[in-house]
């Protein structure tokens, strides 16, 4: 029976916390009554207004999201998609999902050469790898079951943020100068993020034509940008650069509420996203694989706990791979991944003093366990060179309504392709399915027939946009992005609060790493585990890779007595705006 079952809760968290230096209590910033945390200040300012104005949480939501698609061009979007985990003061959860879907016209193999072999750069730029955008269509969803202002209000302060312009922060300079030429070759230099070869901090960013549709959206919404002049605009894109995306495809467009997943966690329950993101199913596979066999040698980045996170993550990552995919095209074994028998059959071939060669990790038969009874449900109602840049927020309201948002244009400013006379840039979402079993995408991610093209499917994500309750009272709102990483980025962030006792700024700042099974190494961030520790899961027969930053976690924790702390990730421009 492993310890962590048999010692009171209280000691085992005394243990874990030891392993961290609570030391200095550093806490991120602190709001009595409403907190948004987002990845650029000047959208976190948009939803405390809302909030400030009477809004609630999914009208802040609604704001943020349109002022991201203006002041945050490599992720925040209008052409691209999401999902949402929403939950009630009252406790009742949704899921939505506003995923890119292929196109009516996509095939199989439309990534493949004449001789069978990807090519990685349809999938990758222009028009070609974009999905049927979702954004908007959510955005509405979201708003119709749960908003109370008026739909126009939540589009002014986007409108006016690329009417006026804003000023570019340093990251976003470097930014805009690392992708000029790859936008340039797309767009050429008369769009609003090439019109300067070279940009500097504070210089003013201006989008007319994204303007316009956006009070196109605002006049006319979900008809704003499915139809009429935007679906003009992009449908003479698709054409002028080869893309299959028309008028009827976006007609057809619809986001899609599911149920979210309910599992537990060390007395908490943690609520997330089903497929077509394999993110809340992961997630959640993590956690029930690492609560069955942490020990007190647990500790933060102690060796033991890095091997047995690792373990865990090459286990679950192999089931992503073969298991996960759009349900409503793919029979995806949710139940038996997720039922503590499967679970636990998984967690107990893990050796603690040996690494498991990803080689010889297979998935499990999670379809024999998904028909099984369960004895304790879980309710179910490098990498190629591409930045990572999705972007998540995370929104509570003075009334306690809370919401976690995932959303992305897949890589840094998607598809490079700006569809013209419409100012907003298209996704490259299309690279997240699997091109040809068995061959990485953008993120080294493999995949299998359950997430390869289909005209009309979603393809597979890794967004984990989730909430956790304790005692049936909100805790915490958490996500990232960072492509494959998300999963155990936010499952690092969750143990870091609950296992080892960091605050939430804390939590988010912590050094990350990452094994996603395959290629069979720790993806490390620069000085994340100290030479000892290295040392010995080296001896244990792992390897490591030092990489870029992984993830930029925003996330809300209510505290003891109400109060709600932030986690703004230092590793972007990423702010908190609270309200007292
Ligand atoms: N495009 C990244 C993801 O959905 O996981």
């Amino acid at each position: 029976m492993p310890c962590c079952r048999t010692i009171p809760l209280f000691l085992a968290v005394l243990w874990f916390a030891a392993g961290y230096d609570c030391q200095a209590q550093q806490r991120g910033a602190i709001a009595t009554k409403a907190m948004v945390v987002t990845a650029h200040p000047e959208a976190s300012r948009v939803g405390r207004e809302i909030l400030r104005n009477g809004g609630n949480a999914a009208d802040a939501m609604v704001a943020v999201h349109f002022a991201l698609a203006v002041v945050y061009p490599n992720a925040g979007n209008i052409g691209g998609g999401g999902f949402m985990i929403w939950r009630s003061m009252k406790g009742e959860c949704s899921a939505l999902d506003f995923r890119e879907k292929a196109p009516r016209r996509a095939w199989r193999d439309m990534f493949l050469d004449s001789a069978g072999n990807p090519v990685p750069s349809l999938s990758l730029e222009g028009a070609l790898a974009a999905g049927v955008p979702g954004s908007v269509d959510g955005m509405i969803q979201a708003h119709k079951r749960y908003g109370t202002m008026k739909w126009r209000t939540l589009l002014e302060p986007a409108i006016a943020l690329a009417q006026r312009g804003f000023p570019i922060t340093a990251k976003q300079a470097a930014d805009l100068n690392e992708f000029h030429s790859r936008l340039a070759k797309w767009n050429g230099t008369e769009q609003a993020l090439t019109a300067r070869s070279v940009w500097h901090q504070g210089d003013t960013l201006r989008q007319p034509d994204l303007a316009a549709t956006l009070i196109r959206i605002r006049n006319n919404g979900r008809n704003g940008f499915y139809a009429g002049e935007t679906a003009r605009l992009i449908e003479t894109a698709m054409k002028q650069h080869n893309g299959l995306i028309d008028k009827t495809d976006l007609a057809q467009y619809s986001s899609r509420w599911r149920t979210p997943l309910h599992g537990t966690y060390r007395n908490h329950t943690v609520i997330s996203m089903p497929p077509p993101s394999s993110g809340g199913v992961a997630l959640l596979q993590l956690l029930s694989m690492w609560e069955r066999r942490a020990t007190k040698d647990c500790t933060f980045h102690s060796a033991d706990a890095v091997h047995l996170m690792v373990e865990c993550e090459r286990r679950v990552y192999a089931d992503r791979a073969k298991w996960l995919g759009d349900p409503d095209a793919v029979r995806v074994p949710v139940r038996g991944l997720l039922h503590p028998a499967y679970c636990e059959s998984r967690t107990y071939p893990i050796r603690m003093n040996r690494a498991t060669p990803s080689s010889t990790v297979t998935f499990g038969n999670a379809i024999e366990f998904d028909t099984m009874p369960q004895q304790q449900p879980n309710r179910i109602d490098k990498m190629r060179r591409e930045s990572e840049q999705t972007t998540h927020y995370s929104i509570v309201d003075g009334s306690g309504n809370a919401v976690s948002v995932t959303t992305t244009l897949n890589a840094s400013y998607g598809s490079k392709l700006v569809v013209a006379g419409a100012g907003f840039l298209l996704n490259n979402e299309m690279d997240d399915f699997s091109a040809k079993p068995g061959s990485p995408n953008m993120y080294g991610l493999l995949g299998s027939e359950a997430n390869a093209v289909a005209p009309g499917k979603r393809m597979l994500s890794s967004m984990t946009p989730t909430v956790v309750e304790k005692d049936g009272a909100l805790k915490m709102v958490v996500g990232t992005p960072g492509g494959g990483t998300i999963i155990t980025s936010v499952f690092q962030t969750i143990l870091n609060v609950l296992d080892f006792g960091m605050t939430m700024q804390q939590a988010v700042e912590a050094k990350r790493f990452h094994h996603q099974w395959l290629p069979d190494w720790i993806y490390t961030e620069e000085n994340s585990l100290d030479s000892a520790t290295m040392l010995e899961l080296s001896k244990r027969g792992h390897t490591f890779k030092q990489r870029e930053p992984i993830g930029r976690v925003d996330a809300i924790l209510v505290l003891p007595d109400g109060r709600l702390e932030a986690g703004a990730d230092p590793r972007g421009d990423d702010t908190a705006a609270g309200l007292d």
